[in-house]
């Protein structure tokens, strides 16, 4: 069987959380042992809803290029690589724009979704608008056949196969290739504070790089069952996510299961649990913590990984935009 080619990314808006890594971090892991994968950086793509402010961006870069180093995406078997500097995926979003309909753009419902959330209907910048077919550059520009997403992004690929098959159609040969979304069995992790998801603007994350200290206050502080008022009150596990990360974090599943059983029938103190999943994230996250510290000391050698790593990116989409160019009658060549 041929081995998948995977292309995914992230949006470097901030460093990664333990929603990133239950979603796609430690899917990644696995997933390098197998397939030949791509990780983006996707700073342009961060671009379209934070032009005004792109030192945030560059800054977030090498946290991220720290968070994937320290969960152990390891980078001679990953490639790593920066959007931004792989001008092939620009080129041919250019080209791809030709085969969408501002029609079809208005109906996905991711984008529909991000525009109202953002308040961005009354003064829609085109680049957001667009950003699906930048990402159908993404992907397509690697030949990726598998992309591990969250449900969210589902609509994506979605538009990407139907940019693969007009072109493929209109152009008279299959140089482009179509890919499946691979979503995670457990894709998202509820915030600290009980919200149904974790992230940076709700402030409700524990991230890759928190201390231990910080990830025990935050532990400590987070929200429960609110019926669970005094020890012997009998408390809910569901929708609890004091539960919720001891099931994706913890390993003795045994263990867990008699907490549950316990503190559904009461007697068992919110204290005792947040004190075990302390320890639990302890195990998997300090080792976690302590290569990113290192990592996090040498940005030089970091930025030479994903540098070196987007070598290799490049020449890759340049090879598939030789060819989408090719078929586009567009393969003029300079005399040196
Ligand atoms: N849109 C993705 C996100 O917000 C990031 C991304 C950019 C991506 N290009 C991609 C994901 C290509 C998968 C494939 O998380």
């Amino acid at each position: 069987m041929k081995k998948e080619i995977i292309l995914t990314g992230d949006r470097p808006t901030g460093p990664l959380h333990l929603g990133h890594y239950v979603g796609s971090l430690a899917n990644r892991v696995e997933l390098q042992k197998s397939c030949t994968q791509f990780v983006m950086i996707a700073d342009v793509q961060a671009l379209t809803d934070n032009f005004d402010n792109p030192k945030k961006i560059h800054d977030n870069v090498v946290e991220v290029v720290c968070d994937y180093l320290a969960v152990g995406i390891d980078p001679k078997m990953t490639t790593i690589f920066l959007q931004s500097m792989i001008s092939a995926i620009p080129e041919l979003t250019l080209y791809y724009m030709n085969l969408v309909t501002v029609a079809r753009l208005s109906r996905n419902p991711t984008v529909k979704a991000e525009i109202k959330q953002k308040g961005m209907e009354e003064s829609l910048p085109v680049g957001f608008f667009t950003y699906p077919i930048n990402q159908a550059a993404d992907i397509t520009a690697f030949k990726a056949t598998l992309v591990p997403v969250g449900e969210d992004q589902l609509p994506m690929i979605e538009q990407t196969n139907e940019i693969v098959r007009s072109f493929n159609r209109l152009y008279k040969k299959d140089v482009l290739v179509e890919a499946k979304a691979l979503v995670p069995k457990v894709g998202r992790l509820s915030g600290i504070d009980g919200q149904a998801k974790m992230s940076k603007s709700l402030n409700n994350a524990i991230y890759l790089g928190d201390s231990q200290d910080d990830i025990a206050k935050k532990v400590r502080s987070m929200y429960t069952d609110p019926k669970h008022l005094r020890v012997e009150d009998p408390g809910s596990v569901e929708g609890n996510p004091v539960f919720e990360y001891l099931d994706a974090f913890g390993m003795d599943t045994e263990k867990i299961a008699e907490l549950k059983a316990h503190y559904q029938r009461g007697g068992l103190g919110d204290m005792v649990v947040k004190k075990y999943l302390i320890e639990v994230l302890e195990h998997v996250f300090r080792p976690i913590g302590e290569r990113r510290k290192v990592y996090a000391q040498d940005p030089g050698q970091v930025m030479g990984i994903l540098l070196e790593g987007t070598k290799n990116a490049q020449a890759v989409a340049q090879d598939t935009l030789d060819q989408v160019q090719k078929v586009m009658y567009l393969d003029y060549v300079l005399e040196q």
